[in-house]
């Protein structure tokens, strides 16, 4: 532990001290339990593993400059957890259940919550699974939810540098009226074909366009995607991308900064016209996007080996609010103490 090279996490898997267990047995959620097993005993016909109940949140813990530990508007994540859950017919954990499993396991694990500046965060990840038998496809009667703790560095290794993406023409992450807009296991799965066809081909990710048409930009890997030109931040709606924190606070700071702000389905065509590009989310922050390929096309959209300027601008701000370097005018952050 004390050998942590802060400055050259990967974003992956450490081990931390603690991580919280909560249980869903007879119609109640039982008490918050701490374990510092890195190990779940599951039923083996538990409803996760044969049919997918299973969703999950991504969020991080800051350490300011004046020793402070944030989060980053955590309710919004516990709320996502209850629209995924619902979804998939689960019982979820309440909201205030969610934000004191997450600040407690912040709390057991302090020490493992990188130094202002490093670079790296503490990556929060709480996950609920149906835990209870069925062999019929029906949802599970008891449920279990747990939060883990481990610190990463930036998701795509290059940090705050151009990223180049390949589209995906050859399969979808979610059917148009599925699980796209929910945060399940399953989706990540599906994912996979993709995205393990851009790495071989040297791209950091794939952007998957809208499954009926093929036409819409969807989302970029793990992440929403912006473009921006005109002063414009443009973002993609669809009913198949997951609806990002982050990406809803990018777009109340463009606002701030004076800029219009577009929700709309975009195009793949339009790909030509922005000035700048990126992927944002929890775990991308703002990855800006210096390439995309289109293997249809066979044509590649440039916006160049710098970053934009709105794209710094949006970032800079961003990580200063979460980092407690400017006032937090939105009441975005909550301290753990
Ligand atoms: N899209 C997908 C598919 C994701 O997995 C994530 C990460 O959670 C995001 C977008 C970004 O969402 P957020 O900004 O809430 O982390
Ligand atoms: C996040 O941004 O927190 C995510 O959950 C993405 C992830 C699947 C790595």
């Amino acid at each position: 532990m004390e050998n942590i090279d802060w400055k050259n996490l990967p974003f992956g898997y450490l081990k931390t001290d603690y991580n919280i267990r909560c249980y869903y047995q007879d119609g109640k959620w039982g008490e918050l339990e701490v374990s510092s097993s890195e190990y779940v005993s599951l039923h083996i016909a538990a409803t996760t593993l044969h049919y997918g109940q299973e969703v999950f949140e991504g969020l991080k813990a800051y350490r300011g400059k004046d020793g402070k530990i944030r989060l980053f508007r955590c309710r919004e994540n516990a709320q996502r957890m209850v629209d995924s859950g619902s979804y998939l017919q689960m019982a979820t954990p309440p909201i205030e259940l969610f934000v004191e499993a997450v600040k407690k396991v912040v709390k057991l694990n302090e020490r493992f919550v990188p130094p202002y500046e490093s670079g790296a965060t503490l990556y929060l990840r709480p996950l609920l699974v149906g835990s209870g038998p069925e062999v019929g496809v029906k949802p599970s009667k008891d449920y279990l939810f747990m939060v883990f703790a481990t610190p990463v560095g930036p998701y795509f290794k290059m940090g705050f540098k151009p990223v180049d993406v390949m589209i995906t023409y050859d399969s979808d992450r979610a059917a148009p009226l599925g699980t796209g807009h929910v945060k399940c296991g399953g989706n990540y799965a599906a994912s996979l074909p993709a995205a393990v066809e851009a790495h071989r081909l040297g791209y950091a990710t794939s952007l998957y366009l809208d499954a009926k048409e093929k036409k819409y930009i969807d989302e970029c890997g793990p992440a929403n995607f912006f473009g921006i030109k005109n002063n414009t931040y443009i973002t993609p709606e669809s009913h198949s991308i997951l609806p990002s924190i982050t990406n809803r606070s990018l777009i109340t700071l463009a606002e701030g900064l004076g800029m219009k702000v577009e929700r709309r389905p975009v195009e793949v065509s339009e790909l030509e016209t922005f000035e700048e590009a990126g992927a944002c989310g929890t775990a991308a922050v703002i990855s800006p996007i210096g390439k995309i390929f289109d293997p249809q096309l066979n044509k590649v959209y440039d916006y160049g080996c710098e970053v934009g300027p709105v794209s710094t601008k949006l970032y800079t701000l961003l990580r200063a609010i979460q980092y407690g370097d400017v006032p937090d005018t939105h009441q975005w952050v909550e301290l753990v103490d």
